[in-house]
């Protein structure tokens, strides 16, 4: 394996990780510090590759960011389960892709928190429902996670109302308890959401997650967990708190992160692809989390284009590279991979994982990780 132009013969297969584990580890004595996240264990470089993160948990089965969803992924093998994180008003961290929760739990149909629905700008963008700022960590354990898109995944709303919004915290105790069960180690790749507008409200993030991170020994060089922000200036923060390693995620090639709309800075993530955009990632983070556009643009019709240069040009500055988002269903996959006219039917995923991973990735983000770890066994046993 090629990283950064030098031969790592220690990074494993994903058929050898099927057999260990995830950089698996004989653990230690039970307890948040001292248990399966602790200091031992090898580090990101030691991840199989291509590495499967499991996008919201096993989302294309499960209600996103729920436990049930999470457990799903890992009992797939998946080798990495993903968090995206919000504050609720007292200072919690929980886990939902947005801080407005109408779409993905049933508080619309709490009548005590009716009066709570509003409209607010976050990132420039006008939102009206119910958002996790305005409430508590205890009002919100009583609303219930549903599908986020039932017309696509109808199966999924079989589980509506099954699971919680998880804190974080309890993200990291499930863990461990599963890290103990396991003889090994749980990786996780956790993003903050929206750092900069919640900074502003008095809500950071980072120091919060720090806490947590150190409290629960994940907060080393070596800890099984990235950190990851659309926003560099997050993940120079964290930097700051904890030597967990840090990946930039990064939107299409026109868009600006917010925190450099917030301070001025005229940087476009197109600036941050070129060599000295990615020089400059390079001095705080370990890795890069972009669109699968930036990979393989696509033409007017929706099929792959031709690759970009992002895999050499990354790995040429030691950056890992983990895009998002691979899903099963035609209307995610590129127009390609299509197959038949039901937007909603599963296309031809392993054909376009293919695709992707022969771009030299070393990992991607999948709503579907069993999809996705065959496809990467199979890419695995081709080399
Ligand atoms: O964090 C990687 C991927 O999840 C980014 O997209 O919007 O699903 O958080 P999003
Ligand atoms: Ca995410």
């Amino acid at each position: 394996m090629t990283q950064g132009g030098q031969t790592n013969p220690g990074r494993r297969t994903v058929l050898g990780a099927a057999v260990l584990g995830a950089g698996g580890v004989t653990l230690g004595v039970p307890g948040p510090a001292s248990a399966a996240s602790s200091k031992d264990g090898g580090s990101y470089r030691d991840l199989p590759v291509p590495t499967v993160v499991a996008h919201r948990g096993a989302s294309g089965y499960r209600p996103e960011h729920t436990l049930g969803s999470y457990q799903l992924a890992l009992d797939m093998g998946a080798h990495v389960i993903e968090q995206d994180l919000v504050p609720t008003k007292d200072g919690h961290l929980v886990c939902r892709h947005e801080n407005d929760i109408t779409g993905t739990t049933d508080v619309a149909e709490h009548p005590e928190f009716a009066s709570r629905r509003t409209t607010k700008s976050v990132d420039g963008v006008s939102l009206t429902g119910w958002f996790t700022e305005d409430f508590t960590l205890a009002e919100l354990k009583t609303l219930r996670a549903k599908e986020r898109i039932p017309g696509t995944r109808q199966e999924n709303t079989l589980y509506d109302g099954r699971w919680t919004i998880p804190s974080f915290e309890e993200v990291l105790r499930w863990a461990e308890r599963e890290g103990r069960a396991r003889g090994r180690r749980i990786w996780l790749h956790i993003e903050t959401k929206h750092p900069t507008y919640f900074r502003d409200l008095g809500l950071g993030l980072e120091e919060p997650l720090a806490r947590l991170l150190r409290t629960y020994g994940r907060h080393r060089k070596n800890s099984p967990n990235f950190l990851q922000s659309f926003e560099p200036s997050s993940m120079r923060r964290m930097a700051e708190l904890v030597a967990a390693p840090r990946v930039v995620l990064l939107s299409g090639a026109a868009t600006r992160p917010w925190d450099f709309q917030v301070a001025g800075d005229p940087r476009t993530v197109a600036d941050l692809v070129k060599p000295e955009g990615l020089k400059w990632i390079a001095g705080f983070a370990q890795g890069l989390g972009p669109t699968l556009d930036l990979i393989i643009p696509k033409d007017a019709t929706g099929k792959l284009g031709t690759p970009t240069t992002l895999v050499r040009d990354a790995h040429a500055r030691g950056l890992v590279l983990h895009p998002y988002t691979m899903r099963n269903e035609n209307s995610f996959l590129p127009a390609d991979f299509r197959r038949g006219t039901d937007p909603t039917a599963y296309g031809d995923a392993f054909g376009a994982l293919k695709v992707y991973f022969e771009q030299g990735i070393d990992g991607i983000f999948s709503d579907n990780p069993d999809t996705a770890l065959l496809a990467a066994a199979d890419f695995t046993r081709r080399r």
